[in-house]
């Protein structure tokens, strides 16, 4: 079923042609949720904006609006407001008939989207032989937050791991390798990626130091490029044992990703070339092929030239990009290309997509589309680094989490007088660690930089995990001592909103496609955050103010409905932002 604003805005458009004819039928309903429950559920503000069109008052507008619009079944008498607004409450049998439907359907009433459509989402990406950071730790949560948005509306996703597989720095990495530990060429466990942090650190000592270890390097470059089967054993054991490591942290995160890294792309990046020399892009610039981009200029106010095959016949991460959005779009067949990347390569992002245009790579109905986020900080406004001022690892960080986590829930078990056992705490302490640390990060609009506090993202209150699990807790908590079996509560039982709380809560809860549905366009994990916390807040006040299972049938029943409902929407939006729920915490 479409949103319950979707099939309004149809109603209001077919009022539109009565009243006025028919190319009116295109004309904006300017319908949007009501910003004040003491005006109804929903405003349309079309009679002001058609006033000069029309050449009539907005007030004689809006009345011949309503003389046409036929939405009986939806609401109550629609009445007219100051200038000319249109305010529509929605009734409470429809109210009722959505909420049956949420409750017969596993899918919450959600439909699938009528025309799904191949997505890309290109995140996480971190560099082999780097440990992943908290920067990564920002793609890889938003990244799998959107792609399971999307893969719910019914969308075709691939999710791709572009990661830093390939470049200049390998041939440093095989060189130190072969000479520092030439044992794990034979044997590939006998390097760490803890050690190979280190290991990277080392070999690029000794390649800013030691100019013929500079020259080796350069050499096996040349060796991994063309082939030569000992310069790829090496290469792909670094790869290989970084690999290991950013697994366990997506196994830990629950994360799932295909990893296309920037290797795949090397065989391409030469048609790359020939394609962009045949369309007439390409420009010879002291030696270098480059494209020379629109609206970048540099400091003397000259146009910019994109550097696409260097000078020595090397290629840059822009060239690997542009490989990658031609066969993504080429191959994959993608029709939304969404990079969740750090702000910081907004430049980078608007050039490969400029040049991937003029290239005519991009058809019109294929949309590229780059996601920032800004940067992690401290509680001290710095950018977030240990004690020591290291950047941290995201390992640790997350054992950190978990840690205070397990700290609380210790605290608090003592307090209860609970009995509870070893499993039981670790596993709602990795839960809410974990969750925590995914939840602070998706509920900010990811444009803002954000701050990084334990003590903010594990607290009880607040838009927090913990907040939200304990509400789906508080629930299951109802359940069990009322012995309620949700899953037997009929889909068409009786519901009587009577509290003002009830139906609010109701109206909250039918909001749920509408959200996704705009998560799915902006593509704004917060906003889904935003609403899970509202739900729980209205969810709070109406079992405050309602007893459920003191209530007389069939009130009570009635109620149990709400809270079955809260519950599961709970769980289905905490799944769609990568959080599993707790039964008891
Ligand atoms: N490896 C890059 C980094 O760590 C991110 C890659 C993002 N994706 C892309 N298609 N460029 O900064």
């Amino acid at each position: 079923m479409n949103s319950t604003l979707d099939q309004l805005k149809a109603r209001f458009s077919q009022a539109l042609v009565k009243a006025f004819g028919e190319q009116y039928g295109e004309a904006d309903p300017m319908l949007v949720p009501a910003s004040n429950p003491k005006f109804g559920d929903f405003q349309s503000n079309a009679a002001l904006a058609l006033t000069k069109q029309l050449k009539q008052a907005p007030q004689a507008i809006a009345q011949q609006i309503i003389q046409n619009l036929e939405i009986d079944d939806y609401c109550e008498t629609p009445e007219i407001a100051g200038p000319g607004f249109i305010n529509l409450r929605l009734k409470q049998e429809y109210l009722v008939s959505r909420l049956h439907r949420m409750l017969a359907s596993d899918r919450l009433g959600v439909e699938p989207v009528k025309r799904p459509q191949r997505v890309i989402v290109d995140f996480s990406s971190p560099n082999i032989a780097k440990e992943m950071h908290v920067g990564h730790l920002r793609t890889t949560i938003i990244g799998d937050a959107i792609a399971r948005v999307l893969e719910f509306q019914g969308h075709d996703v691939l999710r791709l791991n572009h990661v830093g597989d390939w470049g200049t720095q390998f041939g440093m990495l095989i060189t130190h390798l072969r000479e520092a530990c030439p044992a794990a060429l034979q044997d590939s466990d006998a390097i760490d990626l803890g050690d190979l942090v280190a290991f990277y650190r080392e070999a690029k000592q000794r390649f800013d130091e030691d100019e013929d270890f500079k020259e080796r390097s350069r050499k096996a470059v040349v060796e991994l490029q063309s082939g030569d089967p000992e310069a790829r054993k090496a290469w792909q054991i670094l790869c290989d044992q970084s690999r290991r490591e950013f697994q366990k942290i997506y196994d830990r995160l629950d994360i799932t990703l295909t990893e296309r890294g920037e290797s795949f792309y090397n065989p391409l990046l030469a048609d790359v070339v020939k394609d962009l020399a045949t369309t007439g892009l390409l420009v010879e610039d002291q030696g270098a092929q480059c494209v020379f981009l629109d609206g970048f200029t540099n400091k003397d106010g000259d146009p910019l030239p994109l550097i696409i095959q260097k000078s020595d016949g090397g290629y840059n991460y822009a060239t690997t990009d542009l490989a990658a959005i031609r066969y993504r779009i080429q191959q994959d067949g993608a029709e939304r290309i969404i990079y969740v990347v750090d702000a910081g390569q907004s430049n980078h992002f608007a050039q490969v997509f400029q040049v991937a245009r003029r290239a005519g790579w991009v058809p019109e109905t294929v949309e590229p589309i780059h996601v920032p986020f800004g940067v992690v900080r401290g509680e001290d406004g710095k950018k977030f680094k240990t004690r020591s001022g290291e950047t941290v690892r995201l390992k640790d960080l997350l054992d950190e989490a978990v840690t205070r986590a397990r700290t609380d829930l210790s605290t608090r078990v003592q307090e209860e007088g609970r009995d509870e056992s070893p499993e039981f705490i670790g596993h709602v302490a990795e839960t809410v660690g974990i969750s925590a640390v995914k939840y602070a990060d998706l509920s900010q609009n990811r444009t803002s930089d954000y701050v990084f506090s334990y003590d903010k993202m594990l607290a009880l209150q607040g838009n927090t995990a913990p907040y939200m699990l304990y509400a789906y807790v508080r629930i299951q908590g109802i359940s069990r001592k009322g012995q309620i079996d949700f899953t037997q509560i009929a889909n068409d039982v009786p519901i009587d909103l009577q509290d003002e709380s009830e139906l609010t809560l109701a109206k909250h809860l039918l909001q749920l496609d509408q959200i996704l549905a705009a998560v799915s366009v902006e593509l704004l994990p917060n906003r889904l955050c935003q609403y899970l916390f509202e739900l729980s807040q209205k969810f709070n006040q109406f079992y405050d103010r309602c007893p459920v299972l003191q209530a007389d049938e069939p009130q009570r029943t009635s109620r149990l409905a709400l809270c079955d409902l809260t519950a599961r929407t709970l769980k289905l939006g905490l799944s769609l932002l990568g959080i599993p729920v707790l039964e008891r915490m």
